[in-house]
């Protein structure tokens, strides 16, 4: 599927995000090779043979990985999920100060051994520690990312798709800003086919009102706190959205996904970064400048942006 031959991903991380997202790249075909690496040795061996114990099942991948960076060598994409994860109640923000600090001296040694690979964050607070993890590294913009609102763009599809009645894949709709409390979906630009968000119409599935789509915002933003209050840890969903950025940088494939990039004079904003729709290729990503925000979207857009740059400048300090 991959137009990279012998294409190579590196999940940094085994647990339950790095994980799942192993897991899905290999039952996904995302990459030829797929590789999990992490301090913990004997806990990444053992998911690393527990997912080659399935490996009759899934295709042509293979699984290898350890605590020796050499795993790590030869990646075309690496994905970051290690780091502190979020307690019930706590916010991604929270988790700051300990993450960018694994992530400091984690980036070096990991650009040594794969210093042509692309990037992928997922470790939270994804966008605050990718501006970082770009500054510290000088790497162009594009080849550093966060996977930033693709997981919640996939929620609010999934939510707007009960609703109205049809496929997640048929609603075109985006979650944009800080992965995390200030995210919103750009509504002006949501649509069922080609009828807009407020229009849509079908027998069973009165017209959604303002107030509902409000709902529906909220319960996209604190999906995550209703799934880490359960069960401790949010990890399928984003395991699969990581998977699939993988494919798209190894299949060259110039996807429009909602991934987080240090953003240059983008409607104004500049030295943060934040998910709007980029397109996703083998070389990284590139937000898409024709993007358009209705006046009250550029207000939250702005505020997003605000507060994430508040909280990367008190890590500068
Ligand atoms: C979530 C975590 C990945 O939103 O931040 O599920």
């Amino acid at each position: 599927m991959s137009v990279i031959e012998n294409s190579k991903v590196t999940v940094v991380g085994a647990g339950s995000v790095g994980s799942s997202t192993a897991y899905a790249a290999l039952i996904r075909g995302s990459a030829r090779h797929i590789a999990l690496y992490d301090i913990a040795t004997e806990k990444t061996e053992a998911e690393v043979l527990d997912l080659a114990h399935g490996t009759q099942f899934t295709g042509s991948s293979d699984i290898t990985g350890g605590s020796d960076i050499s795993v790590v060598e030869g990646s075309h994409v690496v994905v970051i999920t290690a780091g502190a994860k979020q307690k019930p109640g706590q916010t991604r923000i929270e988790l700051a100060g300990t993450n960018a600090n694994i992530l400091k001296t984690m980036m070096p040694q990991l650009l040594e051994v794969a210093p042509d690979a692309v990037f992928v964050i997922v470790t939270n607070p994804c966008d605050v520690l990718t501006v970082l993890a770009q500054e510290s590294t000088g790497l162009p913009p594009e080849r550093i990312f966060a996977a930033g609102t693709v997981l919640d763009t996939s929620r609010l599809r999934w939510k707007l798709a009960q609703r109205a009645g049809v496929s997640s894949r048929s609603v075109h709709a985006y979650i944009v800003g800080e992965h995390g409390d200030t995210e919103f979906p750009l509504w002006s630009k949501a649509f069922i086919g080609t009828v807009p968000i407020l229009d849509w119409e079908t027998e069973g599935h009165p017209p959604m009102t303002v107030d509902e789509l409000d709902q529906i915002a909220v319960d996209v933003r604190d999906a995550a706190y209703k799934v880490i209050q359960g069960k401790g840890a949010t990890n399928y969903a984003i395991g699969l959205s990581s998977a699939r950025i993988v494919e798209a940088i190894l299949s060259d494939e110039n996807a429009v996904m909602p991934v987080s990039t240090v953003l240059d004079d983008f409607h104004g904003v500049s030295g943060v970064a934040l998910s709007v729709p980029s397109i996703v290729n083998s070389r990284g990503a590139v937000p898409i400048r024709g993007t358009q925000f209705s006046p009250s979207e550029l207000g939250l857009f702005r505020r997003s942006a605000d507060a994430l740059r508040s909280v990367a400048n008190d890590l500068r300090a």
